[in-house]
């Protein structure tokens, strides 16, 4: 049923909108040693696996080696990665120079409870980009790093509350959860406080304002209802979850300006698009200095990792401890382990001004391609984003937050049919349409891309919402 799938090459493809069976992989069949390892899997790991966020559909398709842009399955197709670890990795997978300076690293030691002088360097790398970051510490993901910095600014104000945006995913810790994935029956008016998982405190929920992405009025009304209370509020400016709409000129001048008026910090959580320019995405979205930044994923250079710095006043206030205990102790047995830190050295260094002009003129192709099929196909679709960073969205309604970005019933089910279309055609997004691009992205891997988004828009049908 098959043929030549164990060679693990593309069989055929097709540049119209006709849907070949343009198999590269055995996955997902039951004869695929995926499916084996996923058996396997079952009997020691819960529904098999470890991650909930990028689950895949019928059943993960396991890696036997990555490289490039590429990661080769366990049954040796080649899939073209456009995840990249979740956006972990900014050069592709095991990029020879960052594997060159590990492995020189590994010999030297993976960790020790004295510090490495190459903390250092990726510290003053860090702090002399991003201007608002004066000060920096580090930590082992960007959950930590959330959780840190609003218990850094807890610290600071001596407040208990925080403001998040609607549907935006900070990471894990139980306060930057809330209001992650509400639905039009209990979302409310203005944004109600909805827990994530279940049995989260009431207090939890209390100490959380929750506030629309991109509307400025609502965004003070709600801040100064609470305004004596409030600790800071965190801002991802690039969201999947509000459709990847960039955020308005007025709506940053607003959080910064009402966040000085009632004493709360602003902090940026730039832990997935720190990779939108050389300063990040504060250096991207104008000149306005956040009070405090996370960081995570590319600073690692593919290693676990995770940071959060900001004014120097605010740090040293919050973390000085030569004196005594100080106001938040903060520590950690990987922290700044000095593989993350070379290998996220490395990476850093060589993202330069040129590698993230290339970064944006591969979005702006990416994009481009996608309009193009969309148009060809006669599929209602659109393609947000920015950069390396880009979202597809089978639907046309105009996306500007995450209401108007909430994936009906209908949407989800037409993208996890695209999405699996495309793995099965070679090439890996996230379930949510999601793609972020690796500096060593080729032009023979858009080409690639732009083949097989083709043909896999043929299996999509979508009925438009009203
Ligand atoms: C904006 C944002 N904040 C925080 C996190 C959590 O980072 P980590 O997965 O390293 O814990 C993520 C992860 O995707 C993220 O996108």
């Amino acid at each position: 049923m098959f043929p030549g799938l164990l060679t693990g090459r593309v069989l055929a493809r097709d540049d119209a909108c006709v849907e070949n069976e343009v198999l590269v992989t055995m996955w997902p069949s039951e004869t695929s040693k995926s499916h084996a390892l996923f058996q396997r899997a079952l009997r020691v790991m819960v529904a098999g696996t470890t991650r909930h966020i990028p689950w895949q559909d019928p059943y993960p398709m396991f890696a036997a080696s990555c490289s490039g842009s590429k990661v080769t399955d366990v049954d040796g197709a080649d899939i073209l990665d456009l995840v990249q670890n979740n956006a972990s990795l900014i050069h592709g997978h095991a990029h020879p120079e960052v594997v060159g300076a590990v492995s020189g690293q590994l010999l030297r030691g993976s960790a020790c409870t004295l510090p490495f002088e190459v903390e250092v360097s990726l510290a003053e790398l860090l702090c002399e980009r991003v201007p608002s970051l004066e000060k920096i510490r580090f930590c082992n993901s960007g959950t930590e790093a959330v959780m840190l910095a609003m218990k850094a600014a807890r610290a600071y104000t001596n407040r208990p509350r925080i403001v998040k945006v609607e549907g935006v995913y900070h990471g894990m810790y139980d306060y930057a959860e809330v209001s992650l994935d509400p639905k039009p029956a209990n979302w409310g008016n203005d944004p109600a406080r909805i827990g994530y998982a279940r049995g989260v405190p009431q207090g939890v929920l209390e100490d959380v304002v929750v506030v629309p992405w991109n509307q400025p009025e609502a965004l003070r009304r709600l801040m100064l209802q609470d305004a004596g209370e409030i600790a800071a509020i965190f801002i991802d400016p690039l969201s999947g979850n509000t459709g990847m709409t960039p955020p308005t000129g007025a709506f940053l001048d607003e959080v910064h300006r009402t966040a000085r008026d009632i004493g709360a910090l602003v902090i940026y959580d730039e832990v997935l698009c720190f990779r939108l320019g050389y300063g990040g995405a504060q250096g991207r979205f104008g000149d306005r200095r956040p009070d405090m930044t996370v960081l995570a994923k590319i600073i690692g250079g593919g290693f676990p990792v995770g940071a959060f710095g900001g004014r120097a006043d605010i740090m040293e206030a919050v973390f000085e401890h030569r004196q005594g205990k100080p106001l938040l102790p903060a520590s950690g047995t990987f922290t700044a382990n000095p593989i993350s830190m070379i290998a996220g050295l490395v990476t850093m260094r060589m993202l330069d001004h040129a590698a993230f002009a290339h970064l944006d003129d591969l979005g702006d192709r990416m994009r481009a391609v996608i309009r193009e099929s969309f148009t060809g196909c006669g599929v209602a679709g659109q393609v947000n984003g920015l950069g390396s960073m880009l979202q597809i969205r089978l639907t046309d309604r105009p996306i500007s937050d995450y209401r108007s970005a909430f994936w009906t019933v209908e949407e989800t089910e037409a993208m996890k049919r695209l999405q699996l279309a495309l793995l099965k055609r070679g090439v890996l997004i996230t379930v949510k349409g999601i793609a972020y691009l690796p500096t060593v992205l080729s032009d023979a891997d858009i080409e690639f891309f732009s083949s097989a988004f083709r043909g896999a828009l043929e299996g999509v049908s979508l009925q438009q919402d009203a």
